[in-house]
């Protein structure tokens, strides 16, 4: 986890061309803070899957890594079997999750980068200049976070209460988050906030991953478990919401982690203005609103066997999707790194981000 603290990088890249892609292992903490070196597609891929990395734009920063790890060898192939093994290492990682369209966005800009140099270098310095563009994604994604967090502080005052929900800090970036990012600006102006985190059932990115962040950063953190935060609005303690996003569709129709969606509808009925905050990376153009975005099913052990402990009878139905979608029009502002996207329509969203 970097700002401020460069103990614990989310990801890094070790080496040259030929190095590998470490990944602070997200599943161990809050107990553990240990690195999964990642020497092969097939590692990432895993650790993409079970959560190792995630967040959108750390899992989009990891698969442009990932396409390095694809290639490392392949400069013994002909220029077209290079081209090859780079389309089946694109192809392979985008099965890793669904939802999060920054995952996507990189193995195309990848791809693009290397397609744009075809029959102009000679393809054994490809796998250099495609170290190079992951490196660039890698610093953009931290520079947007930085963007993110200067619009957006101004939306939290001094003295406020924040409810988050899931993880969209550090810890899902390169640095800094996307809506923790706000928080970390407004602290860094002097505004004093209260912090309630949702403990974000069934993996509990919130209690693990999000108090632990913030604690570590000096804030006044109150875990919640997700039920709980009607009461703590109906109390007034809240006096905004900050969520991430995995994929934002062209009317503002945004994905984030199950449970958002809830958050969003009692804010609204609370009057709590609620605020995304996400990179142009996770916005989808193409998609006119949020039916169309891929909704993750994971396994249903996640629910009825959370952390190795049974906690439901054998053989009962579960559902499990990972994401939901928050309607346009429950979306107070969108912040971006080039600005506040608010009110939330197609159109302002088309002004800024295409
Ligand atoms: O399943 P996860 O932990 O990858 O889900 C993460 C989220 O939903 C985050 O809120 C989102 O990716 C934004 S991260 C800046």
């Amino acid at each position: 986890m970097r700002s401020n603290d460069t103990e614990f990088a989310t990801l890094r890249w070790v080496g040259d061309v030929d190095g590998y892609l470490d990944l602070l292992d997200q599943t161990l903490l809050p107990t553990e803070a240990k690195y999964v070196a990642c020497r092969d597609t097939a590692t990432l891929f895993e650790a993409i899957r079970s959560l190792r990395v995630r967040g959108a734009p750390a899992i989009g920063v990891a698969a442009a890594y990932g396409v390095c790890l694809g290639v490392q060898g392949a400069v013994d192939l002909n220029e077209a079997d290079f081209f090859a093994r780079l389309d089946e290492t694109c192809r392979y990682l985008a099965t890793s999750r669904p939802t999060a369209v920054n995952l996507f966005w990189a193995l195309d800009r990848m791809r693009q980068s290397a397609e744009l140099q075809r029959g102009l270098v000679p393809h054994e310095l490809l796998q250099s200049m495609l170290l190079d563009e992951a490196r660039r994604i890698h610093e953009e994604d931290a520079a947007m976070c930085r963007a993110i967090g200067a619009h957006g502080a101004a939306l939290l005052n001094d003295g406020d209460g924040v409810l988050t929900h899931c993880n969209a800090g550090a810890l899902a970036t390169s640095e800094y988050g996307t809506a923790l990012a706000l928080l970390y600006a407004a602290q860094e102006q002097g505004k004093h906030l209260r912090v309630f985190v949702d403990e974000t059932r069934p993996l509990l990115q919130g209690a693990r991953l999000t108090a632990w962040e913030l604690q570590r950063r000096g804030f006044d953190v109150t875990l919640i478990c997700d039920n709980m935060a009607a009461q703590v609005m109906r109390e007034g303690r809240v006096q905004a919401v900050v969520v991430g996003a995995d994929r934002i569709a062209a009317n503002g129709d945004t994905a984030n982690k199950i449970g958002t969606y809830g958050v969003a509808v009692l804010a609204a009925a609370h009057d709590v203005p609620f605020y995304v905050a996400a990179p142009s990376s996770t916005f989808d153009l193409t998609l006119v609103d949020g039916c169309g975005i891929p909704i993750e099913e994971r396994d249903p052990r996640e629910v009825t066997h959370g952390f190795g402990r049974q906690t439901a009878p054998v053989g009962v139905k579960v559902y499990n999707p990972a994401f939901d979608v928050t309607p346009a029009r429950l979306i107070r502002g969108i912040v971006c790194e080039r600005g506040v996207i608010s009110p939330v329509t197609g159109e302002n969203i088309r002004r800024r981000i295409s």
